[in-house]
């Protein structure tokens, strides 16, 4: 009798065999986790739509950010809520808006923590859209260089109150280039850029927008970010933003776009980042609190999934805990 020579279910069954053949490895090196912060002092305000994150005041937000450097997560990613908005948002410039002053305390308090902040108008401008308005319709269509020169007006803002790495995720044409070149011009050669490269026009975004208040008032924002089946458009996007000076690409969401990451990863050479989202986050948690799931095998299985697709960062609000159950 001939016994083939690899005998792989029979090996399996070995917890050491099976770490000594393992191809993938989560590590919290891999982690982002992303923060709310608003106005205030002590605010604490739960997020319904994403269980255990909060909307958080810069003194609270600095204890978590703390919590997470313990953790050993290299870094962050910050939202602001501004306690005001306008057409033009422009507190998502202003020198003493939320991001810029979290940014400054950070950079005080909590030592040895990369900050990354997120380079969009949606949370601060009053319609709700990623750039200028220019006119309503159902589809809401954005100044596209009005609105380059606001972004590279808040990457330049960020990165004076000490940002570590500027992440624009407006879907808007050419603001790689023009964020790299205002930061080269102001002197911040050396902070980088994480582009949301592909960004999918995705309902998975939903309970961040409640998050945030960022909801469209009108329209939805089809006209700059992807459409959900295209997968080449994504490559070529991602292709453009390299050539524009991009140091990391993302691609977002995550889970529904696994074959993106896949192909991303063998199509360019820098660093990858997913961006495993509110709604991917939310289910989750939902299924675990009805009983459906059991929250931390799956909760590791997603992330696992996402690396082993070819993401070498993963920003995910379950950052926290996976860094906890991988400690252990
Ligand atoms: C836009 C932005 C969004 C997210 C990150 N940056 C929302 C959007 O495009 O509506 C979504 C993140 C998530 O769903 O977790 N600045």
């Amino acid at each position: 009798m001939r016994y083939p020579a690899y005998r792989p279910k029979r090996l399996r069954a070995n917890e050491n065999y099976r770490r000594l053949i393992r191809e993938t490895g989560l590590s919290i090196d891999d982690l982002v986790m992303p923060f709310f912060v608003r106005e205030g002092r002590s605010v604490k305000y739960p997020i319904a739509s994403l269980p255990g994150n909060f909307q958080l005041s810069v003194d609270n937000l600095i204890k978590e950010v703390k919590a997470a450097r313990k953790l050993g997560i290299p870094a962050v990613l910050l939202f602001g809520i501004p306690d005001s908005k306008d057409e033009l948002g422009s507190g998502a410039y202003a020198r003493d808006g939320i991001v810029q002053k979290a940014c400054r305390r950070i950079r005080d308090a909590v030592p040895g923590i990369l900050v990354i902040t997120d380079v969009c108008l949606c949370e601060f401008t009053s319609h709700g859209h990623c750039g200028i308005v220019r006119r309503a319709g159902s589809a809401a269509s954005i100044d596209n260089d009005a609105t380059l020169e606001l972004l590279s007006r808040i990457a330049v803002s960020h990165a004076e109150a000490g940002a570590d790495m500027v992440a624009p995720s407006a879907m808007v044409d050419g603001q790689v280039r023009e964020i790299r070149a205002g930061l080269d011009a102001r002197g911040f050669r050396d902070c980088p850029i994480m582009a949301y490269s592909a960004k999918y026009a995705s309902a998975f975004y939903g309970p961040f927008r409640q998050a945030a208040g960022s909801a469209p008032r009108f329209g939805d924002r089809r006209s700059y970010q992807m459409d959900v089946p295209n997968a080449r458009e994504a490559l070529r996007e991602i292709r453009l933003d390299i050539s524009e000076g991009a140091d990391i690409v993302m691609v977002k969401p995550a889970l529904a776009y696994l074959d993106i990451i896949a192909r991303a990863r063998r199509k360019c050479n820098i660093p990858l980042a997913a961006y495993n989202v509110s709604g991917e986050f939310a289910m989750v948690k939902a299924a675990s609190k009805m009983g459906w799931l059991d929250e931390e095998r799956t909760v590791m299985e997603i992330l696992t999934g996402i690396k082993r697709a070819g993401a070498n960062i993963i920003i995910t609000y379950h950052a926290l805990e996976a860094a906890r159950m991988l400690q252990r």
